[in-house]
């Protein structure tokens, strides 16, 4: 694993303010386990709430547009976000790449709006079930990061890539950690060709069904520098199981 890891909770269409709970809990955790980072992408609603609440945690969003403003009804602008206290925002998750047809050029849009606004932004890509069983995993994932990596002069520093297999989100199954380390090091390399230098530094998340007990193994895999996690991020208890592996392998 490289650098400090970088463990990131998806809520996903989940959270109402009962949900402050669990983020209070969550930044006690991450105040103990200072060689993490952690951060939660909750819906938009609670964005400022939990900027309140858990000051020491990241707080980002799952989605932004890619204008500035103007008539776009039920969107949000990254400059929004930002104003709300946000950090960094989400871009390009399978599910709305599903959901709301969203392409690679749509992703990069939005993700060069996110930077343009002096966010950070993870973007997220990877493979269907269907795309991996032909064989076509790594060309699939080089594809997404040459269509969907944002350009610009601090690119490199403001960008962080989530690998998750669409076939492993909410499933329960997972790839093998050969898998994981096999895409990794391939999208290692893509980012080399894409940003030369400065994608060495890039950390890549793995997501797809990371819980506690798996999460060491998965973290350990080459070139994995964090995880980004939906289902298991819902409750603090299991949220900073994860924590505390990721911690315990930054500490080995
Ligand atoms: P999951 O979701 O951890 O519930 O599989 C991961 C994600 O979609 O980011």
């Amino acid at each position: 694993m490289v650098k400090r890891p970088y463990i990131v909770g998806n809520w996903k269409m989940n959270g109402t303010r009962a949900m402050l709970t669990e983020a209070r809990a969550i930044n006690r955790a991450a105040e103990r386990l200072v060689k993490v980072e952690v951060a939660l992408a909750p819906p938009f609603t609670l964005i400022q709430p939990i900027c309140k609440e858990a000051g020491l945690i990241g707080v980002g969003a799952q989605d932004c547009h890619a204008a500035e403003g103007g008539a776009h009804t039920g969107d949000v602008s990254a400059s929004m976000l930002k104003d709300a206290g946000a950090g960094f925002v989400i871009v390009g998750h399978s599910e709305r790449r599903a959901d709301h047809n969203e392409s690679d050029a749509d992703v990069k849009a939005k993700a060069e709006a996110a930077l343009a606004a002096g966010l950070f932004t993870i973007v997220c890509v990877g493979e269907t079930e269907t795309e991996r069983d032909a064989g076509q995993a790594e060309a699939v994932v080089a594809r997404q990061l040459e269509g969907s990596l944002p350009h610009g002069a601090n690119a490199p520093e403001k960008v962080t890539v989530a690998y998750e297999p669409v076939w492993a989100i909410g499933t329960g199954r997972t790839p093998t950690v050969d898998d994981v380390s096999a895409m990794h090091n391939a999208i290692r390399a893509k980012l080399g060709e894409v940003y030369g230098e400065d994608g060495a530094e890039i950390r890549i998340l793995y997501g797809g069904s990371v819980k506690p007990d798996n999460a060491a193994e998965l973290l350990r895999a080459d070139n994995v520098g964090g995880a980004l996690v939906g289902g298991a991020s819902l409750s603090a208890e299991s949220f900073v199981g994860i924590i505390v592996a990721a911690a315990e392998i930054a500490e080995s």
